[in-house]
């Protein structure tokens, strides 16, 4: 088990360049699989995440290379439509590749994808889209089977009870060569929906009103290759910035989608960094003490703050003047990163989806465990912002989401390694 040695107490200074987005880069190589010809997905982030998805496409006959930035998928002769459970345990979002699988071959066999880190992750609603769309589907003891008559979907008009990511993308992998038109309402927002229906628009989808909550999908008979660039993951920037703000210093952070980050970064400037927008690169200074965030943070669906970067503006509030509240909307179980920050000597208590966090003078290094993705990542921020040395386990968890997470901070002067 491979673990980091975090030394902190060093301002921060240096540019790093954004990876592209994991959360946009496997749905998008989900949808490679779909129709005919290549695709030249750039920018695509090396990840453990990225790893485990080509290894799926691999296995249902896909072929697929990763390397130095950039993935090559040809589905040509694909007919695999089980995906084993060993590959399911690998990575949750594996069920993004459903809807996928469904479109190209009528068929998919998969294992519910169990709880993660974060609580319970119910598949409902992309089980219940599908059905509308066409799918029988049978549990035998938790490996699921869907088969769709003639081995096609129809369009239907879908009303999501809550604007679930992958529900809203599994529905788009298997409206876009349906028979017919797919209607999309209470539709995910998020900026990666965005990316994937700009991928598969080059691909010769038919796809309307991504980004809104209404989103209208007409098949079309043929997919054809392309050439994408991923976009910028926007949780990977606000990581850097939360970790500037912490630690004290300034970041210039490059290729970023400066847009679809105000979120995060309209509650980032009120802790009194300065902070400089441009379309593609942040400019970051913090100086004195971070200041508490006075409204309640509330993590909601885009364009709402994002759950993923709760955990790790978290980390740098603690250290901040005043007290700050946080409310977990999204997932049941996200604050388990409290515990190790509590350790280093946070003021943090929750009750239930609220997480009362008091600011302290300082942190103090600590032997913690990453539990979570972005938990692993706020403990990082943390420790680098703390006195003293931090051995932080469990990092596989972080190699799942940040691309040469190590090389990126010792870039801006933080003392992390390896062992
Ligand atoms: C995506 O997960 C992201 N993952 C998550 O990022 C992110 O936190 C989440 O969207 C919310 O933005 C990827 O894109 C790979 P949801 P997803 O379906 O699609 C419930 C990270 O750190 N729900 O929008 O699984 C669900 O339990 C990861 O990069 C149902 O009840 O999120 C959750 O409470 C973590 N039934 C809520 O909806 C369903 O059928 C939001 O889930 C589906 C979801």
């Amino acid at each position: 088990m491979q673990k980091y040695i975090i030394t902190g107490g060093s301002r921060l200074s240096g540019e790093l360049t954004l990876q592209g987005s994991k959360n946009s880069a496997l749905p998008i190589m989900s949808a490679a699989m779909l129709g005919d010809g290549e695709s030249v997905l750039k920018r695509c982030p090396a990840l453990t995440d990225v790893y485990s998805a080509s290894r799926i496409l691999s296995y249902l006959g896909c072929k697929c290379t990763v390397a130095d930035g950039t993935a090559i998928i040809d589905p040509a002769g694909s007919s695999g439509y089980e995906i084993p459970d060993d590959l399911m345990r690998e990575m949750r979002s594996s069920i993004m590749f459903i809807g996928a699988i469904l479109g190209r071959n009528g068929e998919c066999t998969f294992s519910t994808p169990g709880g993660c880190e974060l609580g319970p992750r119910p598949i409902d609603m992309h089980l219940a889209a599908l059905r509308k769309m066409g799918a029988d589907i049978s549990d035998n003891g938790g490996r699921i089977h869907c088969r769709l008559n003639k081995r096609k979907a129809h369009g239907a008009k879908i009303t999501l009870p809550f604007p679930s990511v992958g529900a809203t993308e599994n529905i788009i992998l298997l409206a876009v060569c349906a028979e017919g038109e797919t209607i999309v309402n209470n539709a995910a927002r998020e900026p990666e929906i965005c990316d994937l229906c700009s991928f598969l628009r080059k691909r010769g989808a038919d796809i309307k009103g991504d980004g809104e909550s209404t989103i209208v999908i007409s098949g079309v008979d043929k997919l054809h290759g392309c050439e994408h660039t991923i976009m910028p993951d926007r949780i990977a920037g606000a990581t850097y910035l939360s970790m500037t703000a912490a630690a004290g210093g300034e970041i210039i952070l490059k290729n970023t989608c400066t847009a679809e980050m105000e979120p995060f970064i309209s509650v980032l400037e009120q802790t009194g960094c300065r902070i400089y927008l441009a379309e593609d690169r942040i400019y970051l200074r913090s100086g004195a003490r971070l200041r508490a965030i006075r409204d309640r943070i509330r993590t909601m669906p885009h364009p709402g703050f994002p759950t993923d970067s709760q955990a790790v503006l978290m980390a740098a509030l603690v250290i901040a003047e005043g007290a700050s509240v946080f409310e977990e909307n999204l997932f049941d179980c996200r604050y388990r990163h409290t515990v190790a920050l509590n350790k280093m000597g946070a003021d943090i208590v929750v009750m239930g989806k609220v997480a009362v966090v008091r600011g302290v003078e300082r942190l103090k290094g600590a032997d913690i465990e990453a539990t979570d993705l972005r938990g692993g990542a706020a403990m990082v921020v943390a420790a680098l912002a703390a006195e003293g040395t931090t051995c932080l386990s469990g990092i596989s968890h972080i190699d799942r989401g940040y691309e040469k997470f190590e090389e990126a901070v010792s870039t801006l002067g933080g003392k992390i390694r390896r062992v």
